[in-house]
């Protein structure tokens, strides 16, 4: 079946791109047909996606660089520090990578994250381009401009806003993903309805087979709608002030679920996916949704396959960990809540309430 290519622009004045979705695109040359030219690429991926795909992008950038080197980290979001970041800068430096440099982000969004942030970085800032080979990266870490590491204390604490030249999502290296990694990003896909879009939740609902059947209509059709979303919410708050954060429902309990286990026990999305049944019953503990709508969310969410009971860390330690999530403030939790049906909003919540929520998520 043919997939037209979308272009969905992230309008971020001189700072503004456009996401490319289509199938085929990664080996296409006029993909990157207008980036700036410089001396040479370098592919950041890692171990796994490198014999998959690193060939084949070095081939189509070869056109446009004089080299395309390639830089291979080790797999895993317990990679998302600063070791692992240091070995770009160590890369980079030995090969003499010169400030015209351009780096490529090949892989899921523990790639995309650190490429970001190691661009910001390099020599005091090099362009970057985002090349998503997850559902999750081509729906969500890979737009916006996002960057960042993960400390021992909390995930993502230590980065920087920094937006790609470029993002381009080829649906065909969704082929290789494991299911459990398609159903993660699942959890982002569905995040965007309850915040932003109740009719796509709807669309979402009727469509979840043929997403997790790897549909290729279906899955282009996800990803368009999803960075529509983003690039709406990024193109009135950047950074994050306000507005921003409703891209985070489900994380706020999701990062302390990632943190608490030890990275990469469960995955990203896992995360998102429990924490947001978690956070729909918030919502309805606060009187701001029917139960009902909270029932909705947990039943799309265990129908995708992902996670909707919690581990059992204990009701201080989820507390503690949420104390240290960005959208805190003065050690306050500010929760994102549904606050409607497609409208999402930031609350405090009293501590007891919360363990209340805690206590029936739990196992
Ligand atoms: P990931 O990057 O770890 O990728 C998941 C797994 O799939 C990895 O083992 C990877 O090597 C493998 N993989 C990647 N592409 C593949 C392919 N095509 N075929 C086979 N295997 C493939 O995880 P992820 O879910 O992509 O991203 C999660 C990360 O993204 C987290 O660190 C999270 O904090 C971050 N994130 C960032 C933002 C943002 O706005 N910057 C948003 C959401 C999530
Ligand atoms: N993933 C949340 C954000 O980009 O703001």
């Amino acid at each position: 079946m043919h997939i037209d290519v979308e272009r969905v622009h992230i309008d971020l004045a001189e700072r503004g791109y456009d996401i490319l979705i289509g199938a085929g695109l990664l080996d296409r040359a006029d993909t990157y047909r207008d980036l700036p030219a410089g001396a040479s690429a370098v592919i950041v991926t890692n171990e796994i996606v490198a014999p998959l795909f690193a060939a084949r992008l070095q081939a189509a950038l070869a056109n446009r660089f004089a080299n395309v080197r390639l830089i291979v980290l080790p797999d895993g979001e317990a990679h998302k520090a600063w070791p692992t970041l240091n070995t770009i800068f160590d890369a980079l430096l030995a090969a003499g990578c010169d400030r015209k440099t351009v780096l490529f982000a090949l892989g899921g969004g523990v790639v995309g994250d650190m490429t970001g942030f190691a661009a910001a970085c390099y020599m005091r800032g090099v362009p970057y381009v985002q090349v998503p080979t997850t559902l999750l990266a081509q729906v969500d870490s890979s737009v916006g401009g996002k960057t960042a590491i993960n400390h021992p204390r909390g995930k993502n604490m230590i980065g920087v806003f920094n937006q790609p030249l470029r993002v381009v999502a080829d649906l065909d290296t969704l082929d290789t993903l494991p299911q459990r990694e398609l159903i993660a990003g699942l959890a982002e896909v569905i995040k965007y309805g309850p915040v932003a879009d109740d009719g796509f939740l709807g669309w979402i609902e009727a469509n979840l087979e043929a997403l997790k059947a790897r549909d290729k209509a279906a899955l282009a059709h996800a990803i368009k709608r999803s960075c529509e979303i983003k690039a709406w919410v990024v193109a009135r708050d950047e950074r994050e002030n306000d507005l921003r954060a409703i891209l985070n429902f489900g994380h706020t309990f999701g990062h302390a679920i990632e943190t608490g286990l030890g990275y990469g026990v469960w995955l990203h999305g896992e995360g998102v996916g429990c924490g947001m049944v978690m956070a729909a019953d918030l919502s309805a503990r606060l009187g701001l949704i029917d139960a009902a709508y909270a029932q909705r969310i947990r039943s799309v969410v265990e129908r995708a396959g992902l996670p909707v009971v919690g581990p059992a860390l204990g009701v201080s330690r989820y507390l503690e960990l949420m104390r240290l999530d960005k959208k805190a403030l003065a050690g306050e939790i500010r929760f994102v809540v549904i606050e409607a049906p497609g409208r999402a909003g930031l609350r405090r919540a009293p501590d007891a309430l919360v363990a209340k929520v805690l206590e029936a998520h739990t196992g």
